[in-house]
């Protein structure tokens, strides 16, 4: 793992994104590996103010909510076409765990069977939650998890409020790749920002085991880990 500290914001988001178009640029046909979350807004951001469109037709979403109605803005689905799709102007296929044909546990095998035959992904963006979940891969996530539904922990459910207009209105399950899913990206890239999410990095760095997802993919040939805070 190579880990680097970069003290300012903008600037974190700013080296992913510029690791994306590296990544990407190496193997330009492979499908990409997209996250959502906050902290990927100042990378998609980047990524436009670079002027970048990825050559790949393909892009997999890490998860997406379940229940929500079709074209809600609190839809992965929905975000990832506007922050990625529409701001760069990239018109390939969007695969949502749980979106279109990939609905239901029939969907969701097919979602796992496609990113099998049309990967690996040349780069995946990940991001962490403050309880140490990758995607919705929560504490205890089965590190050969392949994508399937999930129960959202209270933890998440509560940091996810602040998108919804009421915090009964948080979904209490999901879809996400698994942990083994994401495992096989030629290249992985997480960006934690801000001293809350310390304490997750912290924990599956010093003592890594079930409970923190992240030790899963610690073994990964390419795993690039980019704080704005020092460990
Ligand atoms: C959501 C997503 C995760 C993401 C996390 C962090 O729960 N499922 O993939 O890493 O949020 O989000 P934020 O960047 O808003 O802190």
């Amino acid at each position: 793992m190579i880990h680097e500290v970069i003290g300012d914001r903008l600037m974190a988001a700013a080296r992913a994104a510029d690791l994306f178009i590296e990544k990407s640029s190496m193997n330009p046909q492979a499908p990409v590996g997209l996250a959502t979350g906050s902290t990927m807004d100042g990378v998609y951001q980047h990524l436009e103010q670079r002027g970048f469109l990825p050559e790949s037709s393909d892009a997999f979403a890490l998860d997406d909510y379940k229940g929500l109605a079709e074209g809600s803005e609190n839809s992965y689905f929905t975000e990832l076409s506007k922050n990625f799709a529409a701001r760069l102007g990239w018109s390939g296929r969007l695969h949502v765990p749980g979106h279109g044909p990939y609905a239901g546990s029939h969907g969701l095998a097919l979602f796992e069977q496609t990113h099998l035959e049309l990967g690996p992904v040349s780069i995946q963006l990940l991001g962490i939650g403050t309880n140490g979940h990758i995607a919705f891969n929560e504490p205890g996530a089965a590190f050969d998890s392949i994508t399937r539904e999930v129960e959202l922990h209270p933890q998440t459910r509560q940091d996810n409020a602040r998108f919804f207009a009421d915090p009964s209105q948080v979904p209490t399950h999901a879809y996400s790749q698994g942990l083994a899913t994401i495992n096989r990206a030629s290249s992985l890239v997480l960006l934690a920002l801000g001293e809350r999410k310390k304490p997750a990095v912290l924990q599956a760095l010093e003592s890594p085991g079930p409970l923190t997802p992240l030790a899963a993919l610690l073994d990964h040939s390419d795993l690039t880990l980019i704080t704005d805070f020092q460990l």
